[in-house]
């Protein structure tokens, strides 16, 4: 469902973000993407939501090329790809339920229906009781998850999650790991980017270990 084969990519300098990477990824799979800082993990990651082209090499999703995609083609394959961003990315001074009913609204969904589906969500994250809240009056891990639900919202295939329990305590690591695993158990395949080794070690997934943008160990 996701292949990597043979993947560069170079940013001009030249840095070398990627080099040579092969992954193979099944539908329904959760594995980890470990690295240390610079590594490439984020490279890798804009490469499986189309913000980036590899410079040589292919990348497949759901039986798209991300190098051959054109740039009208981008939104329709990003409705298949949940992305949670390293920085959250939600809008600040606007409430929960706008943050995630954005990717709704934007598709054109009808009130009725995004007003269920948000609250669906935020219910599945536990959030519903802080919808009306915005964005600053919310914990690190209420945030993580107000991420979480946005990028789960238009119901994709794939998931990624880049450092999703980045600056959270140990408890709430685990609360939004739960839920990631949750998630996955519903069919999602989910990949999750993280330099928490103990986090990893606790739960028995598949492990991509990349080091100066080449994999390194992937068991
Ligand atoms: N737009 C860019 N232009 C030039 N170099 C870049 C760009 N984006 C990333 N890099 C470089 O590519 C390498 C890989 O960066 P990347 O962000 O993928 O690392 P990472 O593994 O996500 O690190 P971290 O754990 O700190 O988030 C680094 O050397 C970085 O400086
Ligand atoms: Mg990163």
């Amino acid at each position: 469902m996701i292949t990597f084969s043979h993947v560069y990519k170079t940013y001009p300098g030249p840095v070398h973000a990627l080099r040579d990477v092969t992954i193979e990824i099944q539908k329904g799979e959760f594995l980890f993407l470990t690295g240390p800082s610079g590594a490439g993990k984020t490279t890798l990651f804009r490469m499986i939501s189309a913000f980036d082209k590899p410079s040589s090499g292919i990348v497949h999703i759901a039986g798209q090329s991300v190098g051959e995609m054109t740039s009208s083609q981008v939104p329709y394959f990003r409705r298949k790809i949940g992305v949670v961003f390293q920085d959250f990315r939600l809008l600040k001074g606007r409430s929960v339920f706008d943050n995630v009913a954005l990717p709704l609204e934007i598709r054109g969904e009808k009130p009725a229906q995004l007003q269920r589906r948000v609250d669906e969500m935020l219910e599945n994250v536990g959030l519903i009781y802080k919808k009306k809240n915005t964005i600053e009056q919310l914990s690190g891990g209420e945030q993580q998850r107000v991420a979480i639900a946005r990028a789960l919202i238009h119901q994709p295939g794939v998931l990624i999650a880049d450092e999703p329990t980045g600056n959270l305590d140990p408890q709430m690591s685990e609360e939004i790991m739960d839920l990631l695993d949750r998630v996955n158990a519903q069919g999602t395949t989910v990949f999750v980017a993280t330099h928490d080794h103990e986090l990893v070690k606790r739960r028995a997934k598949r492990v991509v270990q990349i080091r100066n943008g080449q994999i390194e160990m992937d068991q």
